[in-house]
This record gives C-alpha cells, structure tokens and sequence, in this order.
C-alpha cells in the first residue's frame, strides 16, 4: 500500500518539535524515500479564499491565464504566460499568490521533514487548471502514462525529486495512478531495454559527438547532464513509450480528495494523473546525502549497478 495518511493529530506531534515528533519524521521520511506517498486529507498548506477564488475563476473570465504556469522562486518569475495577452494586473495577481504558496510550502516542509534540516533546492511551482482526462498531447509530455520524473532542462545531477500538491478543486478528486518504486522497477528496463550508466568520461565524447550530429552543438554546453541525469531523461522517455510496462506494471489506483495535499518523490515512484483539474505543486530538490534511507537515492542505486560515480 504506498499512499500513507498522516492523521492531523500526529502531524501536530511533529510541528510541535517534540522529540516523538522528531522520531516520526524520520519514519515519515524513509516511507518517502522508499517510493510512498505521504497523504494530507485536509492539506496543511490551506490557500487564502481570495486566492483560492482567483485560481478557480481563471477558466470562466476567459483569462489566457488558465493554461499549465510555472513560477520560478529565485526569480520571482512566472512562466508559461502570453505577456501580451494575459492583462498585466492579472499576472501581477497570479505571481503574487504563486510567491505566497511557493513560501509557504517551503515554510511548512521546513517544520515537517525534520531531518533533512533545509538541505534542498527551491524548484518551480506550478498551477494546473488543465482538465487532465483526455488531453491531447506528445507521447513523451503525455502525464497520463505512468512515467518517473526527469526534466530535459534542469538537470539535477543526483538531487532528488520531491513534489508537494494540492488539489484545489472546490468537488472532484485527482486521480493518480502509483507504480512501484525504482529499485523494483529499474530491472525492467536496465540492462536490456535501457544501458546501465557509466561514468563521465566514457560517454562526453559519445555524446558530444550525437549533439554535433543532432547540429545541437551550441545548444547543449549550457546543459550540463550528468550520465545520471541522461540515463533519468530516457528512463522517462521509455518508460512512457513501452506498452508492456504500461499495461503490465503492478499500480494501485490512487484518489485525491479536495482539499486534500501529497507528496512523493516522483522520480522514482512511477505515477499518471488520469482524471482531475485545479491543482498547486511545489518541487524540491533534495540532497541525497541527507536521505533517511541512503540507498534508496536513485543515484546510488545506479552507482552501485555501475560500480562507479555517476554525478
Ligand atoms: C505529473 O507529474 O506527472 C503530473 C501530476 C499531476 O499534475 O497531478
Ligand atoms: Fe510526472
């Protein structure tokens, strides 16, 4: 059973700072760590109703503003917007309440995952007033195939990542799909279908020369993939391109109610999102170094596959 419920009382033992609370959250930690998904039925991360009521209506004014946007923390900095089109005290309003969650979410992982004491990055935030049933996009971008997370732009050389959401829809739940975790799934793909890593300098000058072949040579330096990061990147592609594991893997449907907030390490926990509209998320990355649960970073999972550093 991977979706594990945090009753309201036990999560007060740890906001509290008591040392039960203490010992909770390293219990808390390792479930993460080990491909669960920690469930909020009420989220503690409750949004402002005028916020709320701004998200919701974005649809119904004809805003340009209700397709997927991302914020961008570090530079206060809204993505995934037409500036000409989206009037400008409507996108002022939206980075606004973007800034607000962003903060707020990072506020509340700072009481909550004790042991990780703040080792991890800011990534994006996201608003997604998409209806997710029956999106018509790219295989590859497509999130109701069950997928693990790697992003082509961002590579996060062996950092974990951890998404925090919440599904701000006023009555229908998100519908998720939750595979098993990495460490059981990998050997579906690696080494048959998919190369076990191998360390830096045996792969750049490979690589360097696909880029040069691809005429992507000037645009690639600024990327800096770790063979890590590459073998993530193709994980993700595979995985959503192969059928067999699609319709084959082992999966437990999963329902988020309103209101209600998760999270998971979704580079490691396979996950599709079937049905639903309205959500917040908040990514972080985290250091693998302070894992609860060392091993179960995906990048020593690899390293002990390659026998070799991967980052
Ligand atoms: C995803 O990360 O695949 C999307 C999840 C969601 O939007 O619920
Ligand atoms: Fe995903």
């Amino acid at each position: 059973m991977p979706v594990f419920p945090i009753a309201p009382a036990e999560l007060n033992d740890v906001l509290s700072g008591s040392p039960e609370g203490a010992s909770r959250a390293r219990e808390w930690c390792a479930l993460l760590e080990g491909g669960g998904v920690l469930y909020f039925p009420q989220t503690p991360v409750p949004v402002p109703d005028a916020d709320l009521a701004f998200l919701l209506s974005r649809q119904q004014t004809g805003s340009n503003l209700h397709k997927n946007i991302a914020y961008k923390p570090n530079r206060d900095l809204l993505s995934g917007v037409d500036r000409k089109s989206a009037a400008s005290a409507e996108l002022k309003k939206l980075r606004e309440i973007m800034r607000r969650y962003s903060a707020a979410v990072d506020a509340f992982l700072s009481r909550f995952l004790i042991p990780y004491d703040r080792h991890w990055r800011l990534d994006y935030a996201s608003f997604r007033p998409i209806e997710e049933e029956g999106r018509d996009l790219p295989l590859r971008r497509r999130n109701d195939l069950l997928h693990t997370d790697a992003f082509p732009t961002r590579p996060t050389r062996g950092w974990r990542i951890l998404r925090f959401f919440h599904n701000i829809h006023p009555e229908r739940t998100r519908d998720w799909v939750v595979g098993a975790p990495f460490p059981r799934i990998i050997g579906n793909f690696t080494p048959g279908k998919l190369a076990v890593p191998r360390p830096e300098g045996l792969v750049s000058g490979a690589s360097k020369f696909a880029a040069r072949a691809a005429g992507l040579g000037g645009l690639l330096p600024h990327i800096k993939r770790t063979p890590y990061d590459e073998f993530m990147m193709q994980l993700h592609n595979l995985m959503k391109e192969d059928s067999e594991f699609q319709l084959g893997c082992s999966r437990q449907k999963v329902q988020f109610a309103p209101g209600s907030s998760w999270m998971v390490y979704t580079e490691t926990v396979p996950h599709a999102v079937l049905a639903g509209q309205y959500a917040l998320e908040q990514t972080f990355l985290v250091d693998p170094a302070v894992m609860v649960v060392p091993e179960s970073a995906p990048v020593r999972v690899l390293e002990k596959m390659a026998g070799a550093r991967l980052v």
